[in-house]
């Protein structure tokens, strides 16, 4: 072989490595590698997230909280469970309706993308974030009037699972709020049509699931889990926290930690308020 064609071969193989390298890291967002590669993903890139997203506080506000909070009129207290948080989009969200007297429990994976949220967070008090992850919720059965998810089912291994994982943790009669890509050229075979996803949705319980037009990226899928039950509204920690350990519903803050009275095992609580449940996983 000559050495232009040789000079050939490799630039097109180093093109094709780089180009493989891109669509595996920064496309897909290493959805192809698994949850480890996500999170790592996440961790490393947190303090850009904001700056990409861009999110408009007040359009946060009109078009994350207000439908939720119109939907489950008249209960202006929900407990709410937001899987996935990220950066504290939907806590904030909340927190800033004028009629929001609810918490929400804010759960993600990445430990730095927690770290941005309790930033963005403060000064507000109705929120508490833990570091957990979506596959293994450490709540009791029908905990939450309100479960959300967005953004973030097409970032899990096993999506389906969490769906189950979703509304095992909503009450029945309570609203779950997910999302669904529509931008999925970069994604194949992780994404789901609308129709796919409501069917997913049908078999986990929410019996009425809708999709709707939302962002350019995202429709907003929601619906309610089959059956009926009395709003949960507020409820102290100390009551739903499950030690992801030994599953026991027995945890309970002592000396700045989460203690687990029946296997003893403890998660701390980072500086920024973070509860580090994912070390006892
Ligand atoms: C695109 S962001 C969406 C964040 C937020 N929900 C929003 O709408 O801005 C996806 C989030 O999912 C989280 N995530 C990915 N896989 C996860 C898992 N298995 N368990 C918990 N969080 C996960 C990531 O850490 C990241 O914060």
């Amino acid at each position: 072989m000559s050495d232009i064609l040789s000079l050939l071969l490799l630039s097109t193989i180093i093109a094709a490595l780089i180009t493989l390298g891109w669509w595996l890291l920064i496309a897909s967002e290493g959805v192809y590698l698994g949850r480890w590669m996500v999170i790592l993903l996440y961790d490393r890139f947190a303090h850009k997230y904001d700056g990409v997203k861009q999110y408009q506080r007040e359009y946060e506000e009109m078009f994350v909280a207000k439908p939720l909070m119109d939907a489950i009129k008249p209960q202006a207290n929900p407990m709410v469970l937001d899987v996935a948080t990220g950066t504290g989009r939907l806590p904030l969200a909340l927190a800033r309706h004028q009629s929001f007297e609810g918490h929400t429990v804010a759960a993600d994976l990445s430990r730095k993308m927690l770290h941005h949220a309790t930033k963005n967070f403060y000064p507000y008090e109705s929120a508490t974030f833990i570091w957990c992850p979506a596959e293994n919720l450490p709540f009791p059965d029908n905990t939450f009037d309100i479960v959300t998810c967005l953004e973030a089912l097409e970032f899990m291994s096993n999506p389906q699972a969490v769906v189950q994982e979703l509304v095992r943790v909503l009450r029945p009669g309570g609203m779950l709020l997910t999302s669904q890509r529509v931008n999925t050229k970069l994604m194949p075979g992780k994404t789901w049509t609308s129709q796919q996803l409501q069917e997913i949705l049908k078999e986990a319980g929410i019996s009425d699931a809708k999709a709707q037009i939302w962002t350019v990226d995202y429709r907003k899928v929601w619906g309610t889990k089959a059956g009926e039950s009395a709003p949960k509204g507020v409820q102290p920690l100390d009551h739903i926290l499950r030690c992801p350990k030994c599953t026991e519903q027995t945890m309970r803050l002592e000396k700045g930690e989460w203690l687990c009275e029946s296997c003893a095992k403890r998660a701390k609580v980072g500086v920024d308020g973070v509860i580090e449940l994912y070390p006892l996983y």
